[in-house]
């Protein structure tokens, strides 16, 4: 029989989505005192000391992937922060279902932290044992925080989904977000020739200084077809995407920020002989890879801004507006 230990159960600091709105998720975010998150048997507690933000936690404040009945919920993919014995640990926020063997990714009842576990916005949050990676001591408690889910993706991405080689050139659209950054950054210590897309001028020149190879103005003609596009934007930079590529080329598609409805593009597909690649996020191997290549390339992830979790609304405030530049941690 599965049973759950017994806590003594004290409340937690957490960021919570308690109503939705589609127009205004922020007047769902509530940040207060909750009930500590139940531990079922196998699973563990992290004492959380970093988490990131990601755009999934606002999709769950719009209603994408959560029912109102559902609510209230704990936000949060990402964490690093100490197990019960006091050793640093990473999250990985794919939760598998039991039983399940193989790529997390393709278990059709997979779910994210905060989707149906209360999530990482909080001090302290459950999960599987096997979902803990070690966290290196050259990674800090807020840079390892921001890996899990944005950086994991992008490292799925370029290393696994996309078949291009090193020295591939990669055009990344938009150059400001957690998984653009992470794909500017990996990509450039991988040696690809990494190009962006952003819609300011103050935006491309810092993906430049990133290690962008070039950056263009958002639906700009290119000076040459590129091998691959990472895509998360969705309907703004679509058609821009399938016309970047070289005949052959290849879209790797992860989310669809700014909507998911483009235009298909039907014609260009088939005629150029046209890959289109779904990924998402990325298996518990990947991210211990990824904490290694980050380990050993002294590659570190672009931190916008770390805040109290108190403070969590302001963090929400500048992506909803899109101010940010790379990731915000919240301190816990
Ligand atoms: N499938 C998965 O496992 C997975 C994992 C992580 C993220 N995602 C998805 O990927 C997307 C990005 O996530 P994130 O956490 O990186 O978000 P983020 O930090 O908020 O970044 C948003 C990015 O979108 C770009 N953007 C937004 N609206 C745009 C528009 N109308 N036109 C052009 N560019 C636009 C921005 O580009 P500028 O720099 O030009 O402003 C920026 O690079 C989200 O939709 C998220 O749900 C999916």
């Amino acid at each position: 029989m599965t049973v759950a230990r017994v806590r003594e159960a004290r409340p937690v600091l957490a960021a919570s989505a308690t109503s939705i709105d589609a127009d205004d998720p922020l007047a769902g975010l509530t940040v207060g005192e909750v009930p500590e998150p139940d531990v079922p048997a196998g699973w563990a507690v992290v004492d959380v000391k970093a988490a990131a933000l990601n755009h999934h936690d606002l999709w769950t404040l719009k209603g994408t992937g959560i029912r109102e009945d559902q609510l209230p919920m704990i936000l949060g993919c990402d964490a690093a922060g100490l197990d019960e014995d006091g050793n640093p640990v990473i999250v990985h926020s794919v939760i598998a279902s039991d039983g399940w063997v193989g790529d997390e990714t393709l278990d059709p009842r997979r779910s994210l932290l905060s989707e149906v576990h209360p999530g990482t916005l909080a001090q302290r949050v459950a999960v599987p044992r096997r979902n803990l990676v070690p966290k290196p001591d050259a990674l800090s408690f807020e840079e390892a925080a921001c890996l899990p889910t944005a950086w994991l993706t992008a490292y799925r991405m370029l290393f696994v989904r996309s078949g291009c080689a090193p020295g591939s050139t990669i055009l990344v659209q938009g150059a400001s977000g957690g998984v653009a950054t992470a794909l500017v950054q990996l990509g450039s210590a991988a040696g690809y020739r990494m190009w962006v897309t952003g819609r300011t001028e103050a935006k491309r020149a810092r993906a430049l200084e990133l290690g962008a190879d070039a950056a263009f103005e958002s639906g700009a003609r290119l000076p040459e077809r590129v091998d691959a596009v990472m895509e998360t934007v969705g309907q703004a930079t679509w058609s821009h995407s399938v016309k970047a590529l070289v005949p052959g080329g290849t879209i790797v598609v992860s989310g669809a920020t700014s909507g998911p409805s483009p235009s298909a593009e039907l014609t260009r597909t088939f005629f150029l002989q046209l890959r289109v690649i779904g990924s998402t996020m990325g298996t518990r191997d990947e991210l211990e890879r990824l904490v290694r290549l980050c380990a050993v390339t002294g590659v570190r992830p672009t931190i916008d801004s770390v805040l109290p979790l108190a403070e969590a609304a302001r963090g929400f405030a500048r992506m909803a507006d899109g101010e940010l530049f790379g990731k915000i941690v919240f301190a816990v």
